[in-house]
């Protein structure tokens, strides 16, 4: 299996749960990782990194809060620096808590919400997409509750359908590069 040797792949949210399956994933087909979390993770972060390497891969982790965006660039830089390239951008890092009915929902959930799922993700494409190759791709993660509503997650199906139009608007923008967006 080696569908992705000699590429470089970003993850935020690497530090567990599907962001540690994507960049084990990716490097068990030859993908090298550049594996992003927040600080609360660090250990976590250092086990994606580890299982990254027992594939023969090579892992760079970094912190950064996809809330900022300062953080955010100089993360991916040290790690395209690290690594020599970028190829593929997997924006997963995304919450899905303080649920309750729509208007019951409080300010701070709401905000965190759409702060961590939508602008951290357009953060995420805004510090990375520049140094993206040429044929390269870029993943956003939704949810099914980014195509359908359901009870009692306003602020994430908000955030979820609204990063889907962010990935439908990147597609037109990057397609002339022959990179791809899903
Ligand atoms: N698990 C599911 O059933 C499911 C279904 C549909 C979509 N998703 C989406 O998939 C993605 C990953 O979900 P998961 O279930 O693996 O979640 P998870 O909670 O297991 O992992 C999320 C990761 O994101 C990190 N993270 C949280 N806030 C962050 C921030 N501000 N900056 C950077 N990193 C941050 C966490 O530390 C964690 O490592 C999310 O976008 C989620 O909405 C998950």
């Amino acid at each position: 299996m080696n569908r992705m040797q000699h590429t470089v792949a970003l993850v935020t949210g690497a530090a567990g749960g599907m962001g540690r399956a994507h960049c084990r994933r990716l490097a068990e087909e030859g993908a090298d990782i550049i594996a992003l979390d927040i600080e609360a993770a660090a250990p976590e972060l250092a086990e994606t990194a580890r299982e990254v390497e027992a594939t023969g891969r090579q892992c760079v982790t970094g912190v950064a809060d996809v809330r900022d965006q300062a953080a955010l660039d100089v993360a991916v830089a040290d790690g395209v620096a690290a690594l020599g390239r970028l190829d593929v951008i997997v924006a997963n890092a995304g919450i899905y808590t303080d649920l309750g009915l729509s208007w019951e929902l409080s300010d701070q959930a709401w905000q965190r919400t759409i702060d961590i799922n939508l602008t951290g993700m357009w953060h995420t494409v805004r510090a990375a997409v520049p140094a993206l190759s040429d044929g390269g791709s870029v993943v956003i993660v939704s949810s099914t509750n980014g195509i359908v509503g359901a009870a009692a997650a306003a602020h994430y199906s908000a955030s979820k359908h609204a990063v889907v139009g962010l990935a439908r608007t990147l597609a037109n923008e990057l397609g002339p590069r022959g990179i791809r967006v899903n």
